[in-house]
């Protein structure tokens, strides 16, 4: 009887969240892909053309990750059967923590099974140590961009600091993040800055560059110094000639580095990337890495061969045609008349919209004509800032997108957007 009164609780906030607009439960089930260079997704027996997916490089299809994966559970097994430091060390997972080590020119790399979980541990960590013997203590300024991942949120959120300890700057404001570390002088031991490489929902990159000035002016006044962590989940396999993300276009450089493997890398699961004695210190600490599966062996064979197929020349023709699929995507949108919502160099391309109702009547009119493609709204963005958040591939056609803008344009056309 009391259980049915808290089932009557859960119903009622199921309701909250259905007038709010924001319920997801109904998702579209995708059935199959097609064989097309740029597979079409199969809903309801019908094709639809993807530009709503992370798989910014196409790589999920791609053979020599579906060999890496095969080999690798043909030789280790379909899962990991034990944690890492039980019996689950493969050398799939060594080879690819190696792998990524020497990608993003670390001395050290460390897998999770996704980049949620590597965030979680990473701000614990960093903030407070694992017990309360740990040497790390909590006397940490957290300092972080207002438009962070949900993960960089909870995974401050779990460590327990004091308000005035956990402080937010304007979103890419970098005057008021250089004020909030001037301001704070010597009050804590070290300092923690940390941010988005890229911000889903609009493309836009933060300047690592600016950030990294900021830090060397200002270090030396806090005993610990001032350390910066990156979570480059959309940036990486997506973002430079050679896919190395926010790093590579800023030329500046995170001391803590985040990712995922389940984006451009077409793969699955976490990864971070750092100093040695860093990377040590997680292995001993984290507990989403130490009480907690890894990837299954398959995955990590798929996204070792991911690693080293972008570094071949068949990744950087990859990156390349990303980068030309982007621009003329943007050139032909611009010339039918929709406005972004930022200008943004990654294939997160936001159209403005800027009306709920007429969003959501434009993503309906692209589905009929079989296109996927996702409405973002008030409250996510706010209000008046609704958009279309579009996602190109490398493994996009000229034709794909040309139809795109095709039935786009006649959709906004009818409902008074251009
Ligand atoms: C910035 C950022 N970090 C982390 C994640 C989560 O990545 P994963 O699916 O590997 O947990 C996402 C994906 O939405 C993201 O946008």
């Amino acid at each position: 009887m009391k259980r049915n009164l808290f089932h009557s609780v859960l119903q009622k906030e199921i309701e909250r969240i259905d007038h709010s607009h924001t319920a997801k439960r109904g998702e579209k089930i995708i059935e199959g892909f097609t064989d097309d260079p740029s597979p079409r997704a199969i809903i309801k027996k019908k094709r639809y053309l993807i530009f709503n997916s992370n798989d910014y490089l196409g790589l999920r299809f791609e053979s020599a990750l579906r060999k890496g994966e095969e080999n690798a559970s043909q030789t280790f097994g379909t899962g990991p059967g034990a944690v890492r430091f039980i019996s689950g060390t493969f050398k799939v997972y060594k080879d690819l923590e190696k792998a990524l080590a020497t990608f993003h020119k670390r001395e050290d790399a460390m897998i999770f099974s996704s980049a949620f979980a590597a965030n979680l541990a990473v701000l614990f960590c960093m903030i407070k140590g694992q017990s309360k013997d740990s040497l790390v203590s909590g006397d940490t300024l957290v300092v972080s961009d207002s438009l962070n991942h949900r993960s960089i949120i909870d995974g401050i959120r779990i460590a327990n600091l004091p308000k005035e300890q956990r402080l937010i700057y304007k979103h890419l404001d970098y005057a008021n993040l250089k004020e909030i570390i001037v301001s704070n002088t010597a009050r804590y031991k070290r300092v923690l800055i940390v941010t988005d490489g890229i911000f889903s929902m609009l493309g836009e990159y933060v300047n690592l560059d600016k950030i990294r000035k900021i830090i060397e002016t200002h270090e030396s006044k806090y005993e610990e110094g001032v350390h910066l962590v990156v979570d480059d989940s959309h940036g990486v396999a997506s973002l430079g000639a050679n896919g190395q993300g926010v790093e590579e276009v800023t030329r500046a450089k995170a001391d803590i580095l985040v990712g995922t493997m389940g984006k451009g890398f077409g793969a699955d699961g976490g990864y971070v990337v750092a100093d040695k004695i860093v990377i040590d210190y997680l292995r001993e600490s984290a507990a989403s890495y130490i009480y907690s599966n890894s990837i299954s062996p398959g995955v990590a064979g798929a996204a070792l061969s991911a690693v080293n197929l972008v570094k071949s020349s068949k990744g950087k023709k990859l990156l390349r045609k990303s980068k030309d699929n982007i621009k003329l995507f943007k050139q032909l949108m611009k010339k039918a008349g929709f406005q972004f919502a930022a200008d943004s160099i990654h294939p997160i391309q936001p159209v403005w919209i800027g009306d709920t109702k007429k969003t959501k009547a434009l993503t309906e009119d692209l589905f009929k004509e079989g296109i996927l493609v996702t409405n973002i709204n008030y409250p996510v963005v706010p209000q008046g800032k609704d958009e279309i958040r579009v996602q190109i591939s490398a493994s996009h056609e000229v034709k794909d997108i040309e139809y795109f803008v095709k039935v786009i344009t006649k959709s906004g056309k009818k409902l008074a957007i251009i």
